[in-house]
């Protein structure tokens, strides 16, 4: 009603400019609603959505694929600030900054870089699926969406990771990933997936304030806490720099669409395009059974999916609660039988069962040790130490005056985990390998 009709006139014009010129490339002054903005290569759109049963609009990136069910959304704009009608434009402002306004000029999203007055600048789609601000004073890329991911991560993408702020992600702190709300609400959604730098770099990902699921620590070429990593198409690399940590996310294949999700149901998967089956398919996913949820059995109970019930204590633990733990709520977990002899004289020293293939729990210490040896002798020397491993890439693992969370049986990979018990609680088996490794050295 208020709109000035040359402002209609203007975007009829425009409007009558984008059928002539289907696929557009670059924004030098703006995009209306329907239109779309098509990467080099015509592998990403960006532009105007709705989510299903969403009516909605919405800025966004998606693959460039022609069917209908498969618009794979993986960047957001006004993801909290939608348009309820179809008035929506994508302007270069005056500063040179890119932001969504509406029919009433009311602003509902901006790339926000603080900027000289009256500078222009240019908005590309690359065709990694990363969309650029680039100044054309400079040439310079001011402002791009990679920097502020939604709750996909694209190949190609390097993660910048602020050492002197804790990414635990308790606080207000910017998430890597944040999921949406439900699959036709793009909003800020319950689950977040930050990094753990220290003392082993690990993923988590958490469910409001509490821990969801963890990746296990990086031993330089794969996460301890996913198995069977080795045989998946990605690589992850990390270059630890003074005050920053960056992680590069790359593809050997780079004809192979995939990328990293995480869900508004916390599952972090990965996810590709089957050419054959023209759908999207999961490759893998961080939740596959109830195991991999974050203190599943509670402290000191172990995980297995292959076992019926899934929770178990571990050897010479029994549940802390037997009414709780024998009705499946085995959230306290459980409490060890017979008190380690430690430093007290008299008894018999202190031995460690082995568990092969294990998610090792959370809350390592680093170890120094010069081998495994040396790992086992310092656990042993030191009251408070519950357990250990030692693997190639990390080392000496200690875990030390804590519960034991997050233990599970994995069929492959994993580490060996070592949990200290009191001499009467080691079997003979355990007993002989104790005696094998305490004399493997002398
Ligand atoms: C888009 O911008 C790039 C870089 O400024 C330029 O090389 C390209 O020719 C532009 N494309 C069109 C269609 O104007
Ligand atoms: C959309 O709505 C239909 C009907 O209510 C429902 O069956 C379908 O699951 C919904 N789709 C999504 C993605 O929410
Ligand atoms: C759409 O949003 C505008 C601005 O926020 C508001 O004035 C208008 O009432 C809304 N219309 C509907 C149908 O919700
Ligand atoms: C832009 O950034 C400033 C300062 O960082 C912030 O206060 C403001 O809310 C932001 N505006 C928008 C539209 O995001
Ligand atoms: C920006 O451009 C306007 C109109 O051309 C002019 O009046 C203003 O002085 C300019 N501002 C700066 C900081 O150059
Ligand atoms: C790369 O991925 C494409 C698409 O899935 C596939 O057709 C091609 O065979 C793959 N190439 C190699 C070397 O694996
Ligand atoms: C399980 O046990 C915990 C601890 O005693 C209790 O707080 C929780 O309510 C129980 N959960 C269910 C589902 O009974
Ligand atoms: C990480 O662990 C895997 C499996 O145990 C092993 O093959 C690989 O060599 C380790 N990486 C490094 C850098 O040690």
């Amino acid at each position: 009603m208020a709109t000035p009709p040359i402002f209609t006139l203007l975007l009829i014009c425009c409007f009558c400019l984008k059928i002539v010129i289907s696929a557009t490339t670059n924004i030098t002054t703006f995009l209306t609603d329907p239109e779309t903005l098509l990467s080099s290569s015509a592998t990403f759109k960006a532009g105007f959505f709705s989510p299903t049963n969403s009516t909605n609009r919405y800025v966004g990136i998606w693959y460039n694929i022609e069917e209908s069910d498969a618009m794979e959304i993986v960047w957001v704009a006004n993801r909290n600030n939608p348009i309820n009608d179809s008035s929506g434009m994508l302007i270069i402002s005056e500063d040179g900054n890119l932001q969504l306004s509406d029919g009433q000029n009311m602003i509902y999203w901006s790339s926000n870089v603080s900027h000289q007055a009256n500078s222009t600048s240019v908005a590309h789609l690359l065709d990694t699926g990363n969309l650029v601000l680039v100044s054309s004073a400079t040439g310079m890329i001011i402002w791009q969406s990679f920097e502020h991911m939604t709750n996909s991560l694209l190949p190609q993408t390097r993660i910048i990771i602020d050492l002197t702020i804790d990414n635990g992600l308790y606080e207000d702190e910017k998430p890597i990933l944040r999921s949406w709300k439900s699959a036709s609400d793009p909003s800020n959604g319950r689950f977040r997936i930050g990094m753990i730098p220290f003392p082993i770099t690990e993923f988590v990902t958490r469910d409001g304030d509490k821990t969801y699921w963890l990746s296990g620590p990086w031993n330089g070429s794969l996460f301890l806490g996913v198995p069977y990593m080795s045989q998946n198409t990605f690589e992850i690399s990390f270059d630890h720099l003074e005050d920053t940590l960056e992680i590069l996310y790359s593809v050997a294949n780079v004809s192979l669409l995939e990328h990293f999700v995480l869900n508004y149901d916390g599952n972090v998967v990965l996810k590709y395009w089957d050419d054959d089956d023209r759908r999207w398919r999961i490759s893998w996913q961080s939740v596959q059974s109830e195991c991999d949820i974050y203190g599943k059995c509670g402290p000191f109970g172990r995980c297995n999916p292959k076992d019926s019930p899934i929770c178990n204590c571990l050897n010479g633990f029994e549940p802390m609660n037997v009414d709780e733990w024998s009705e499946g709520n085995w959230t306290s977990g459980c409490v060890r039988r017979t008190p380690l002899q430690c430093s007290n004289t008299g008894r018999k020293a202190d031995g460690f069962w082995k568990l092969k293939h294990m998610k090792v729990p959370h809350y390592i210490t680093f170890g120094r040790a010069a081998d495994e040896d040396d790992c086992r002798r310092k656990c042993l020397e030191t009251c408070s130490c519950l357990a250990y491993a030692y693997t190639v890439g990390i080392g000496c693992m200690i875990w030390d005056e804590t519960l034991l969370m997050d233990i599970q049986v994995f069929s492959g990979d994993g580490a060996d985990l070592f949990i200290r018990l009191a001499y009467s609680e080691l079997g003979d088996t355990q007993h002989f390998i104790n005696h094998l490794l305490l004399n493997s050295k002398f």
